[in-house]
């Protein structure tokens, strides 16, 4: 597992209980093994636990069990026994306020439980017209994981996604992410002493899987649009998980 590429749906709040049923009938008919983590609203994931795919939670919150209405604890995921728990995303930063400091928190709640972290980092094209994107990646990088006890722990996996790439069919060159991610992980071994498992995430499809993929330093991919279609989403594990 350990050098083997991730394909991870972030299905985000879509699909209802029909469309879910469905789902997931035609997923479980398909053998995916553990490189494929699906992580539909929280509301579902009961049906993905116990599979022989994984699942992972799209958010957690960043307090300890306790009276926080409409919060899910990671203490809760994982006793629910969900693997993976995406922390950080850029939606959460962007309508929810979530600050780097916050999204530190939750890693750092994560990290006492056995569930694996989906770090997400990423520029706006504001951040990256002004030039700042290694800036604002190191930033992210830094508040989200120094000087926490992370040493030999492999549990944690970034997703570099940059935020104009998410949901709007535009992606950066094969070269352009390559160098990214080279800097990440660079950093990441700067703060870790370790190198990580580093995602791709924006605008991945069906379509421009096979490009992407070409990426030598990509350890996978975060989907979101495309995952909501088992057709496509499947089209996306075939050239990922059986290249
Ligand atoms: P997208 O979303 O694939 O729809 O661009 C990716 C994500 O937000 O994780």
């Amino acid at each position: 597992m350990e050098n083997k590429k991730l394909v991870v749906g972030n299905m985000k709040m879509n699909l209802t209980a029909s469309e879910i049923n469905k789902y997931v009938k035609e997923i479980d008919k398909k053998n995916y093994n553990e490189q494929v983590v699906f992580c539909p609203s929280s509301l579902y994931l009961p049906y993905f636990v116990g599979k022989s795919y994984k699942c992972g939670i799209q958010n957690i919150a960043a307090t300890d069990l306790g009276a926080y209405t409409g919060e899910i604890s990671i203490k809760q995921v994982a006793s629910m026994k969900i693997d993976y728990a995406i922390i950080g995303h850029s939606e959460r930063r962007a309508y929810y306020h979530e600050t780097d400091e916050v999204v530190r928190r939750k890693v750092e709640l994560a990290l006492q439980e056995k569930v694996k972290i989906i770090l997400c980092v990423g520029e706006t094209l504001e951040e990256r017209e002004a030039l700042k994107t290694y800036k604002v990646l190191k930033k992210q990088l830094t508040t989200a994981l120094k000087g926490l006890d992370i040493a030999n722990n492999k549990k944690i996996i970034v997703a570099y996604e940059p935020v104009w790439a998410i949901g709007t069919g535009k992606v950066p060159t094969n070269s352009e992410i390559e160098d990214t991610i080279a800097f990440i992980k660079d950093i990441v071994s700067a703060i870790c002493g370790f190198n990580l498992k580093v995602l791709y995430g924006g605008s991945v499809n069906d379509a421009n899987i096979a490009k992407l993929n070409e990426i030598p330093n990509v350890d996978g991919y975060l989907v979101g649009g495309a995952s909501n279609s088992v057709e496509k989403f499947n089209k996306i594990i075939e050239v990922v998980v059986n290249q």
